[in-house]
């Protein structure tokens, strides 16, 4: 075993996306499915499982279909670049995740970045690509580095004003959020047309889906280049992720315990001082340090009274912004987290 990972077996957890606790989780005995795809899902690679598992995501996200990818890396990427073409407008807040990103620079289409959660700019960028062939907005719901929202309703109403799609990655939501644990949109009552969705952290395996219209799946199935020239993913994977989803649905005391242990953290960490982002809310808290030293700093000593929180720092985050990225989870007992907020409070000492 790798010594960070050694280490973290012995360690309290407090920065992992295995918000639900299921990543421990042995495989579910009824698991009888093949271990690899052998091919890519377009040649022979499409397995039973892989069409059991799209619908069943698709039941619990009331869309029409879903389509399973690798990651939720190759998901952004697949996605984005498959659907934005040169010509194209896309609005992109200026925090979305790396994969998002990339997939926007790959696709051609002129990208309006807007400042983070501003939903005035993206009308402004709308406005400005009223001639483009196409417009679209992407987001995030929960986002991963800050913990915070967008106004999801605000963007949608943008996004039918101005004839564009709206794009959401639902990461950090689904699981946790929303009814029956169907992410941040869901909670909104909006409809996107395109959600992302990974298999990677509320639901402990990894992987992931792009959700939406049954012409979307067929869409991406030919044109999404990090699917049609990629291994499907693990059969085996995609009938642990049927399990996975049937029990994040009926999870309603993980939930509960997920938002108890944020609770007890965020209200915890306040009163030592900790100078969490003021917008950030649920099971994500980022503490902001000054320096990415000073991050990595408080980090070593937090290993040190064996909890673990990694420094993240540029170019995960904006120079200026390093940060403890602390998260929630339903594995932390309360008296798990009263240790880990000693923990805080001597290494801040
Ligand atoms: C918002 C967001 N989207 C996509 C991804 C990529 O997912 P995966 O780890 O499955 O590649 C991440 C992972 O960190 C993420 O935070």
């Amino acid at each position: 075993m790798p010594p960070l990972a050694a280490a973290a077996a012995e360690m309290l957890v407090l920065c992992s996306n295995d918000y639900l606790g299921y990543a421990g989780l042995p495989w579910p005995s009824e698991c009888r499915a093949a271990s690899g795809a052998g091919a890519s899902r377009l040649v022979s690679g499409t397995h039973e499982a892989h069409l059991v598992a799209e619908r069943e995501i698709a039941s619990w996200l009331g869309v029409e279909a879903t389509l399973l990818f690798s990651s939720g890396y190759a998901a952004n990427v697949g996605a984005v670049t498959a659907l934005a073409r040169p010509g194209d407008v896309v609005v992109s807040d200026a925090l979305n995740h790396a994969s998002l990103i990339d997939g926007c620079r790959l696709s051609g289409a002129r990208i309006e970045v807007v400042r983070h959660l501003d939903t005035e700019a993206v009308e402004q960028a709308l406005l400005r690509g009223a001639s483009a062939r196409r417009r679209w907005v992407v987001t995030e719901s929960l986002f991963s580095m800050d913990g915070d929202t967008p106004d999801l309703r605000r963007l949608r109403e943008l996004c039918d004003a101005h004839d564009a799609a709206l794009v959401v990655d639902e990461a950090h939501a689904l699981g946790i959020c929303g009814p029956r644990g169907t992410g941040l949109c869901a909670e909104m009552g909006v409809r996107p047309d395109v959600l992302v969705g990974t298999l990677g952290k509320s639901l402990g395996l990894h992987g992931a889906f792009v959700a939406g219209s049954s012409t979307l799946r067929t869409y991406l199935w030919n044109r999404a280049r990090s699917f049609v020239f990629s291994t499907g993913i693990s059969p085996k994977v995609a009938l642990a992720a049927v399990d996975r989803v049937r029990r994040a649905a009926a999870d309603d005391a993980g939930r509960a315990r997920v938002a108890a242990a944020a609770r007890q953290l965020r209200s915890g960490l306040r009163a030592m001082g900790a100078p969490l982002l003021p917008g950030s809310a649920g099971p994500i808290l980022p503490w902001i340090l000054e320096s990415a030293g000073a991050a990595v700093e408080m980090s070593k000593r937090l290993a040190h009274e064996g909890v673990l929180v990694q420094a993240i720092r540029p170019p995960t985050v904006p120079a200026g912004t390093s940060r403890l990225r602390i998260t929630a989870s339903a594995l932390l007992s309360e008296a798990d987290v009263d240790r880990a907020l000693a923990a805080f409070r001597r290494a801040v000492r």
